[in-house]
């Protein structure tokens, strides 16, 4: 275990925020976590301080210096633990960057997780906040995710139906199972390639049966023409959620905007319509606060363009949210989460 004391945030963020953390402990075991759980008065001299487990800080916004402790997970192992005739189950450490660990997949040609090639974060971000891209989501192939309770201390294993995933959403953001750290994740390979390429433009790059590794390399060149590299320019990935109108809001919007691209939801009862567009149909494309400015070529995206303070972010998210409400009567989510 490695404990540290008034830390610079600015490496463990993506957003690339300058500030302070009072502590970072980094553990190496589950009981290494137990450990410094339990002994908070004599490690951090407060058995109250507030613990916030991060990964690799790349849906996050530090809003403020953080006045506790970071926990960080070194666990970055992965195992098969179960085969089949079609499929192999492989449990993989929360602490292990998901990218390297569908690297590692994609080289086995074990389908599954192929199409959420390059996006940054850890395995134990990936349950979280059943992170997706390209028509498919983490819980299409989480198969039980093991957890410490923070409270008594318990390690247990959850179902994916008790994990209650939703989109970029799961039990773990609230109430409850907030007091959860996410240990591993099991996730259920397919041996047969299991294609979902009907996404936007991924098919077309692709030849008709291609291999998990190309799937992945395609999404790898999608994303990057796309999106800011994280190493480049500060940001968080998608900043607000697409919101899911009722088909009642979006008949309404589409008799006065007849380009408003939609995707049917659940049953069709619902919509949801790309937050990018409503952003960039509202004029917010061009705005900035500061060193906050809105990416071009995805305007979902924010991003600190070299100096932005958290406050800048806030205030040009929130100039955003405002003028899409006021355009369209929708009030944008943030899927980045304020610390
Ligand atoms: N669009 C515009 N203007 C633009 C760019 C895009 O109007 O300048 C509209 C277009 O209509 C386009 C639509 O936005 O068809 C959708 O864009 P895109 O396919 O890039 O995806 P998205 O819906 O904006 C979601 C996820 C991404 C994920 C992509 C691909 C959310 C919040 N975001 O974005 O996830 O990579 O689909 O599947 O659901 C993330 O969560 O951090 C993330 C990047």
């Amino acid at each position: 275990m490695n404990i540290q004391e008034n830390i610079s945030i600015l490496p463990l963020n993506t957003f690339r925020m300058n500030g302070r953390a009072r502590f970072l402990a980094v553990y190496e075991s589950t009981d290494e976590l137990r450990y410094i759980l339990q002994h908070k008065a004599e490690l951090f001299g407060n058995k109250n301080i507030p613990v916030l487990c991060i990964g690799e800080g790349s849906n996050l916004l530090f809003t403020k210096d953080f006045e506790g402790v970071l926990l960080r997970s070194s666990m970055r192992r992965a195992r098969a633990v179960r085969e089949t005739a079609d499929e192999v189950f492989i449990e993989a450490d929360a602490g292990l960057c998901m990218d390297d660990l569908i690297a590692q997949l994609t080289d086995m040609q074990l389908y599954g997780l192929e199409n959420l090639s390059y996006i940054p974060g850890t395995v134990g971000a990936s349950a979280v906040q059943n992170v997706g891209a390209y028509g498919v989501e983490a819980k299409d192939v989480i198969d039980q995710v093991r957890v410490l309770n923070i409270q008594d201390l318990n390690e247990i294993t959850l179902s994916q139906a008790d994990c209650r995933f939703g989109y970029r959403d799961s039990c773990f953001k609230h109430g409850q199972g907030k007091k959860y750290i996410v240990s591993a994740v099991t996730y259920r390979l397919s041996k047969q390639p299991v294609y979902h390429l009907e996404y936007g433009q991924l098919s077309q790059q692709l030849p008709s049966q291609p291999t998990a590794n190309q799937i992945r390399q395609a999404v790898i060149r999608i994303r990057q023409s796309k999106l800011p590299d994280v190493h480049k320019v500060g940001s968080a990935g998608s900043f607000f959620k697409n919101p899911v109108v009722s088909k009642d809001v979006y008949n309404n919007l589409s008799h006065s905007y007849i380009d408003i691209p939609s995707y049917s939801v659940g049953d069709g009862s619902e919509y949801k319509i790309p937050a990018a567009w409503l952003i960039e149909k509202s004029g917010c494309k061009s705005f900035a606060v500061g060193d906050a400015t809105v990416w071009q070529p995805q305007p979902l995206v924010l991003v600190n363009q070299h100096n932005a303070e958290p406050q800048d972010i806030v205030q040009l998210a929130q100039m955003i949210v405002n003028r899409v409400n006021r355009q369209f009567g929708i009030e944008l989510q943030r899927e980045v989460i304020y610390i």
